[in-house]
């Protein structure tokens, strides 16, 4: 399951940088049709990690601060991607973003799992 969940996050980031490019190179169908498909990887990444959760006797602070960046990197991943279809300034998304995901990352792999 630990394979599925980072099979799931690291297509899910190639998939974001795609939108990303089609959004600026302005092929908006395109872009739109990843960003779908994009959100059926939000959710595989949910499944995967919930999954991960069963598997634990108990749930210590250092899981949860994983999970709440993990759906915070996903809100973030959104957010870029709506303000930047919407022309709007990401800077501050951006930033966010690759704090959380940095955290989210470190917290996977140092966890025992
Ligand atoms: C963009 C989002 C996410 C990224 C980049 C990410 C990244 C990772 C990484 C790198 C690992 C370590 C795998 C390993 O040890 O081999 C991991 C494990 C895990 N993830 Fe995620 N994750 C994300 C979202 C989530 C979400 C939303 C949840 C919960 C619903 C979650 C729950 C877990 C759990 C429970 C583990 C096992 C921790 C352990 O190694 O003991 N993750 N994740």
């Amino acid at each position: 399951m630990t394979h599925a969940h980072i099979t799931s996050w690291a297509l899910a980031l190639i998939l974001f940088f795609v939108a990303l490019y089609l959004q600026k190179s302005g092929k908006e169908k395109g872009a739109k049709i990843v960003q779908m498909v994009l959100r059926v990887f939000y959710i595989l990444i949910l499944i995967t990690g919930i999954q991960l959760i069963m598997g634990l006797a108990s749930l210590p602070f250092s899981y949860i601060a994983k999970i709440v960046f993990g759906i915070l990197s996903i809100g973030f991943v959104e957010m870029v991607l709506v303000r930047g279809k919407k022309g709007k300034s990401t800077t501050l998304f951006w930033v966010l973003l690759l704090v959380s995901l940095a955290i989210t990352i470190y917290l996977g792999f140092s966890l025992p799992v």
